[in-house]
């Protein structure tokens, strides 16, 4: 229908919000695209502009996934898988910009915004996985590789066979996204945050 339609629309565009080019420019009058690993991403923006920059890119980042996620809930539209199409069109959004000609983010956080919004109890499953290996490595890109595979794995635990297929899809965008990282990560010259024992050894 024509609700349907509009509020996919609004999805696309709630997940095409470019929070770190925005804050990049708005408080510190540079693109972010231009600094760092060029990623206008949660992750470049802590590394670039510090921590409280990089945890409000990654809140509205999560947020956007979670909103649109719940999109067909809040509007009572029926089929409680509607919130895996809307949260794949966020992604896609955050992924695909059109603010950004069609440029844009990794998918990691919007990725977690979805997981929020669509199982709570799926989400502290995968809080429970990314934590400790985030911790441990101190490499984004890495812990977003490892976790979406290991997040692919445990859905099976929910039977829900909308979400392991959602996992599955992106499963393959993450390490589309990350083609860069992967091949700094063999190079052994992949950024790294500045917490964590990897960091701190
Ligand atoms: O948030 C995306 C992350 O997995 C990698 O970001 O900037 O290290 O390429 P970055």
């Amino acid at each position: 229908t024509i609700k349907i339609a509009l509020l996919l629309i609004l999805a696309y565009l709630l997940g095409s919000f470019p929070t770190g080019v925005i804050v990049g420019k708005v408080f510190f009058h540079k693109d972010i695209r231009k600094l760092g690993s060029g990623n206008p991403g949660s992750t470049n923006t802590f590394r670039t502009f510090g921590p409280v920059a990089g945890m409000s890119v990654l809140l509205v980042d999560v947020l956007k996934g979670t909103l649109a996620t719940l999109l067909p809930a809040i509007f009572h539209l029926g089929p409680h898988p509607l919130g895996i199409l809307f949260g794949m069109v966020a992604i896609l959004g955050h992924t695909f910009s059109i603010f950004l000609d069609f440029k844009g983010g990794k998918a990691v956080a919007t990725t977690a915004g979805f997981i929020l919004g669509y199982n709570l109890a799926f989400f502290c499953v995968c809080a429970g996985i990314f934590f400790p290996i985030l911790f441990i490595t101190s490499i984004m890109s890495l812990t977003a590789m490892l976790c979406i595979t290991l997040f692919f794995i445990f859905s099976f635990l929910f039977h829900d066979p909308y979400l392991s297929s959602m996992m599955f899809v992106l499963l393959i965008l993450i390490f589309n996204r990350h083609k860069s990282n992967i091949i700094r990560l063999k190079n052994g010259t992949e950024n790294i945050i500045p917490f964590g024992i990897y960091y701190w050894l």
